[in-house]
């Protein structure tokens, strides 16, 4: 049917005959002769009609954007050529054209801009621009790149179930009801973990899958209830193994793809040196603004925000400085409120500096009445800051007032142009083991509930949970959090014992985890491993800000698949025989 691509003609096929397969990108006529830019994956060439061929030219007749053709016809220079394409030296002037078949009633034009509901639900034509083929296309090479680098050094991919029992990620379940067990459900893997934590126990040492996982999460640009994992494991290691090998590879991976150096090694900063400097357990170093802790200065002060927080065990008062940012208006200020808002702030107090070294008279600010002149001398050298400054001040439970900060820090960044063009990977190490959730009144793991707290002794672990550090460690490249993982509990003593603080029965434990508690009791080996987004790493490298650019059908953030329109209702038979009765919503 097709002797070439049209992408691919050049200069060694003047005067050959060629036949093409594709699409019509473009249709111009002029003066009777037909112009067609013909488009298949690998590119577009420009296609000539001549009216004295009477037959094409016939054939032709109504063929218009996006009609499927095949082309027979020669190969020659083009008069004026067309530099902005790889073909636009050259023409294939038609013998006979044939329409494969027609496009009618398109609901939109693919060069135009169009709302992001029409490309999904319409996606096999979006996924037909030149963008879309590419963003997939990288997507293909990135996984090819970590497969061979993964085989070359012995890693072995293996399956794991997708009809399987719970694997806590501390997101929600899917569950497929078992038409064979009426009442029971499988649940689809939040990611592969425990399987891959027998696999170390069976002996495998060294073990890779690209894997698909789950979780009925809320949606994000660098989310979505499906993913991609490159999950990792290795056995007989420690932390800086796992670590140096995987950064190993991603350099090399990035090098392959992108064309993109990273820094060798990677930086390493700890969960508190990144709260603390960035707000953010994946900072983005791109952005050089940093947070300034100000409560020694303003713990006497009579405002008593700050004054309290400064004055709490777990509190935090913060400043961050906004360069040029004197010149926000009132209503820019009160944006950045409401963000900080969303990310859980009370208040976002603010200061314009109109010069320094001038005391109260150099600022204004509805907070400046509580400071003196110390606390502002203090604040603005803790800052750094100029004449022609703002200033945002951030006051809470470290947590909040850490993070709320660090949305303001991203968002200033973005907003003021201060993102260099860079590539900015890090570790993040070092992570609290467990954090409070109050609502629930009991910890949760931070990572999960396998990994091994630093202290590898379990009267440590319970004298103080809330302090005791993991042996999680997250990759973070500008200001994607692209893997985590971490060294693993390997004796079934120490995983009861973090079951326990989690508020896991034994009887939970035994029904939930039996099957892992016993296996670590049969000679499980140290262990440890990361699991990568392949998403997120495909859309760093396709230069997308969405995951859903990288992902050939992807969900909606309303959780949907506009395409197929999934999920749907099913009939009454299939659910009676699932042994399902809909509650009435
Ligand atoms: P974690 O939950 O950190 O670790 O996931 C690993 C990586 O997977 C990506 N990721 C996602 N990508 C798209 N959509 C999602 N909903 C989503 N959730 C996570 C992120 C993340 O860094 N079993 C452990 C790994 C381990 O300990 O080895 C795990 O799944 O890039
Ligand atoms: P108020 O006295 O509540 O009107 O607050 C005075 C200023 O402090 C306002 O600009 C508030 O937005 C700000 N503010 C209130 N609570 C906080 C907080 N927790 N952190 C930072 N600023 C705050």
């Amino acid at each position: 049917m097709r002797s070439h691509y049209c992408g691919r003609i050049d200069a060694g096929l003047i005067d050959h005959d060629v036949a093409l397969c594709g699409w019509v990108d473009t249709r111009r006529d002029h003066g009777g002769v037909v112009f067609l830019d013909l488009r298949d994956h690998t590119g577009i060439v420009q296609v000539v009609v001549e009216p004295d061929n009477a037959a094409a030219y016939a054939a032709l007749s109504g063929a218009s954007y996006e009609w499927c053709l095949r082309i027979t016809g020669t190969v020659r220079r083009r008069i004026a050529a067309n530099e902005r394409i790889a073909t636009g030296a050259f023409e294939v002037l038609a013998d006979a054209v044939e329409v494969l078949n027609a496009a009618r009633d398109l609901p939109f034009a693919l060069h135009e801009p169009t709302s992001e509901e029409t490309r999904l639900t319409q996606r096999h034509l979006d996924l037909r621009r030149p963008q879309m083929q590419h963003a997939l296309r990288t997507r293909t090479r990135l996984v090819q790149a970590l497969r061979r680098w993964l085989d070359a050094r012995g890693f072995q991919d293996i399956e794991t179930p997708i009809l399987t029992k719970a694997t806590p990620e501390g997101a929600r379940d899917f569950l497929v009801p078992a038409r064979m067990h009426a009442g029971e459900f499988y649940a689809l893997p939040q990611s592969p973990q425990l399987f891959k934590q027998l696999l170390m126990i069976a002996g495998f040492d060294r073990y890779y899958q690209i894997a698909r996982c789950f979780r009925d999460e809320a949606l994000r640009a660098d989310r979505q209830l499906e993913f991609t994992q490159l999950d990792m494991e290795f056995a007989f290691v420690d932390e800086r193994v796992v670590q140096d090998t995987v950064e190993a590879m991603i350099r090399e991976v990035f090098r392959e793809v992108g064309g993109i150096g990273l820094a060798d090694p990677f930086p390493r900063m700890t969960w508190l040196e990144a709260m603390t400097r960035y707000g953010s357990d994946k900072p983005d170093l791109r952005i050089a603004l940093e947070l300034a802790d100000i409560a020694p200065l303003v713990k006497g002060s009579t405002f008593k925000v700050f004054s309290e927080w400064a004055g709490a065990d777990d509190g935090r008062v913060v400043a961050l400085r906004a360069p040029g940012g004197a010149k926000f208006s009132r209503k820019q200020i009160d944006d950045y409120a409401a963000l900080a808002a969303r990310f859980g702030a009370k208040g976002l107090a603010w200061m314009k500096v109109d010069a320094v070294g001038q005391g109260l008279a150099g600022v204004s600010s509805p907070i400046a009445k509580f400071l003196d002149t110390a606390a502002l001398e203090g604040i603005l050298r803790a800052t750094a800051a100029q004449a022609g400054d703002a200033l945002f001040f951030g006051a809470g439970p470290f947590g909040t007032a850490s993070e709320f900060m660090g949305a303001l820090r991203l968002k200033l960044g973005h907003d003021l142009g201060l993102v260099a063009d860079a590539w900015r990977p890090l570790w993040v190490t070092d992570f609290p083991m467990f954090e409070w959730d109050a609502g629930a009144g009991r910890y949760v793991a931070l990572h999960h509930p396998f990994t091994a707290p630093k202290a590898d002794d379990e009267a440590a672990l319970r004298a103080d949970p809330a302090r005791a550090l993991s042996r999680g460690y997250d990759m973070v490249l500008n200001g994607n959090e692209i893997g985590g993982g971490s060294i693993r509990i390997h004796r079934p003593g120490l995983q009861r014992a973090v079951f326990d603080l989690l508020g896991i029965t034994p009887q939970e434990a035994e029904a939930k985890f039996g099957f892992l508690l016993r296996a670590l009791g049969h000679g499980a080996p140290p262990h440890g491993g990361i699991a990568f987004g392949i998403d997120r790493l495909a859309a760093l490298l396709a230069g997308v800000e969405s995951i859903r650019e990288v992902i050939a059908f992807p969900k909606t953030t309303g959780a949907q698949c506009l395409l197929t329109g999934a999920p749907s209702p099913v009939p009454e038979a299939q659910l009676a025989e699932l042994h399902i009765a809909v509650r009435a919503r």
